[in-house]
């Protein structure tokens, strides 16, 4: 079989863990295309040398090695109808894609045109619905925490408040994750959190350097930074975790998943099961409808 991989939209730590092992279980008996930067790549015929030692030499780095976009042009159907030209032209199989929810959307447009696909849920937000986990969560998750511990450590030097920002888009997981880890004074995690509860729980607070967590594009965080130290008389700093919550080592558990992901995704495909999308579910993984996630 001739299978085509990329990879779209934000990347996230574990992805290139994924590659390489799914790579390694599928690569003595198939003939694997690596299509760079995402849609990209498949809209302008962007491939890389397929070359295991290359994989395997990044299989524990952050980012993606094989490069990811953001990619308008798919959007469109003249887009689609040239990323089905580039498939045809490589006599692609079937197409795999490691991305989140826009990039699933864009998967099954070309599904829909009648090519095999696989999809593997990769987003650093955890929201895509039909899976317990998305590979770059829980690395993004620690990242996120073990910046909070550095920052707080010169937070409780001057007794300062901080409110950290972290990633998420619309999904408030990351913030919920971090916050129960660092023992938050309080969570914005949608429209019903407000600055008059938060100012409630940092009243309380015990703390030397209370701790505030907000996703990001939630609120206005130099408003509530304002109004919390004119309410309580009290330092407050600002601290965005921003992409360094898609960088670094994989995490134990990130590696674990990805491979657990990696060969149920091999095996889907080396049964010619199609058309799927990896999901893991308590802790076990399976391969359900492609339009059903
Ligand atoms: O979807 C993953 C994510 O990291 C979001 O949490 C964040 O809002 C967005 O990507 C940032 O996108 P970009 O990498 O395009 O700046």
């Amino acid at each position: 079989m001739n299978i085509g991989i990329l990879a779209s939209g934000g990347d996230g730590v574990g992805m290139n863990t994924f590659l390489y092992n799914f790579c390694l279980w599928l690569h003595i008996n198939n003939k694997i295309t690596l299509f760079s930067q995402g849609y990209k790549g498949l809209i302008y015929d962007i491939t890389i040398p397929y070359d295991i030692k290359f994989l395997r030499k990044n299989r524990n780095n952050g980012g993606i090695c094989i490069k990811t976009s953001r990619c308008q042009e798919f959007e469109t159907g003249e887009g689609v109808d040239d990323a089905i030209k580039t498939l045809q032209k490589h006599n692609i199989d079937c197409l795999v894609v490691m991305g989140g929810n826009g990039s699933l959307k864009g998967l099954k447009e070309i599904s829909d045109r009648g090519m095999d696909v696989m999809f593997v849920p990769c987003t650093i937000d955890n929201d895509l619905a039909g899976t317990d986990y998305c590979i770059g969560f829980d690395t993004a998750c620690n990242n996120s925490i073990n910046f909070i511990k550095q920052v707080n450590d010169t937070m409780q030097s001057f007794n300062r408040t901080c409110i950290y920002q972290v990633m998420g888009r619309k999904c408030p997981q990351i913030a919920l994750d971090v916050g129960k880890s660092v023992d938050a004074d309080y969570v914005f995690t949608d429209e019903f959190c407000t600055k008059e509860k938060c100012l409630e729980a940092l009243s309380q607070s015990k703390k030397d350097a209370p701790i505030v967590i907000v996703k990001e594009d939630l609120i206005d965080v130099e408003e509530l930074k304002h109004y919390i130290q004119d309410q309580l008389n009290s330092d407050v700093k600002i601290s965005t975790i921003g992409y360094i919550q898609r960088g670094g080592k994989p995490t134990q558990k990130e590696k674990h998943f990805a491979k657990c992901f990696a060969k149920k995704c091999a095996m889907e495909i080396r049964r010619n099961k199609l058309n799927s999308a990896i999901i893991v579910k308590n802790n076990s993984f399976y391969a359900i409808d492609i339009n059903k996630i």
